[in-house]
C-alpha cells in the first residue's frame, strides 16, 4: 500500500500519546501528510464503544470485552485508516492489535492465537510496518497516572498489569523486524530521537 502505518503500544502512563504528538510533528514537518488515530475510540462510533468499555460500571465477560475491542477496530480500520494508507498518508495510532493479545490475551488470560486471529479478521489482515513499546514496569505507570480517576482496565490489579507487560515482551521478541521497543523511563527527547531514527527508512 502506498501509505505507512505506525503504531505505539505500552501500558498506560509509558508515553505514547507524547511520541505519537511529536513523531506527528517532525513527519509533518517534512512535508508528509499525517492521520492521527487510536484504539479504542478513533471514531465517532469509536467514541461511543470506548465509553462502554472502559466506564460501563459493573462485570463485563472477557470474551464480550474483547469483541468490543474487535468492533472499535474493524470500524477504524475500514473507515479511517485504511482509506488514508490507500491515499498514501502516514497514519500514526495509539494501540492496535497488540494490545488486544497483551490485555485480553496474557492479561484476561484469553488463547492468544484467537484474540490475535480476531483481530486479524476485524482489520482485514492489516499489520502494521513499525510497532513501537514503550516499555515500563506498570508500578511506575501507576505512579504517572495519580490524580487521575482510573478506567475499568486500569483499575485492575498489578499483577493484571505484570502479565500485559510480559505479553508485550513477548510479542516484540517474536517480531523482531516489526518492534522497536523503548524504555519509557529514558527522557522523552531521547525517545523522540530512536523512534525518529527508526521511522526515517520507512519514508
Ligand atoms: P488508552 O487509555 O491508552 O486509550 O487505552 C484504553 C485502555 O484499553 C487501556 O487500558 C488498554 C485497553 N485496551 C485493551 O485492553 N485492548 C485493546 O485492544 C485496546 C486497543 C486497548
Amino acid at each position: 500500500m502506498p501509505g505507512r502505518f505506525i503504531t505505539l503500544e505500552g501500558g498506560d502512563g509509558s508515553g505514547k500519546s507524547t511520541q505519537s504528538a511529536l513523531l506527528t510533528q517532525w513527519l509533518e514537518a517534512a512535508g508528509h501528510t499525517v492521520e492521527h488515530s487510536r484504539e479504542p475510540g478513533g471514531t465517532p462510533l469509536g467514541l461511543e464503544l470506548r465509553d462502554i468499555i472502559l466506564h460501563r460500571r459493573g462485570y463485563m465477560a472477557p470474551r464480550a470485552e474483547a469483541l468490543l475491542y474487535a468492533a472499535d477496530r474493524a470500524h477504524n480500520i475500514a473507515t479511517k485508516v485504511r482509506p488514508a494508507i490507500e491515499r498514501g498518508e502516514i497514519v500514526i495510532q495509539d494501540r492496535y492489535i497488540d494490545s488486544s493479545v497483551a490485555y485480553q490475551g496474557a492479561g484476561r488470560v484469553l488463547d492468544a492465537t484467537e484474540i490475535r486471529d480476531l483481530s486479524l479478521w476485524a482489520s482485514e489482515g492489516l499489520l502494521p510496518d513499525l510497532t513501537i513499546l514503550l516499555d515500563l514496569d506498570p508500578t511506575v505507570g501507576r505512579g504517572r497516572l495519580e490524580g487521575k480517576k482510573y478506567d475499568r482496565l486500569e483499575a485492575e490489579a498489578l499483577d493484571f498489569h505484570q502479565r500485559v507487560r510480559e505479553g508485550y515482551l513477548a510479542l516484540a521478541a517474536a517480531e523482531p523486524d516489526r518492534f522497536l521497543v523503548l524504555p519509557a523511563t529514558d527522557s522523552i527527547d531521547a525517545i523522540a530521537e530512536r523512534i525518529r531514527e527508526r521511522v526515517q527508512p520507512l519514508l
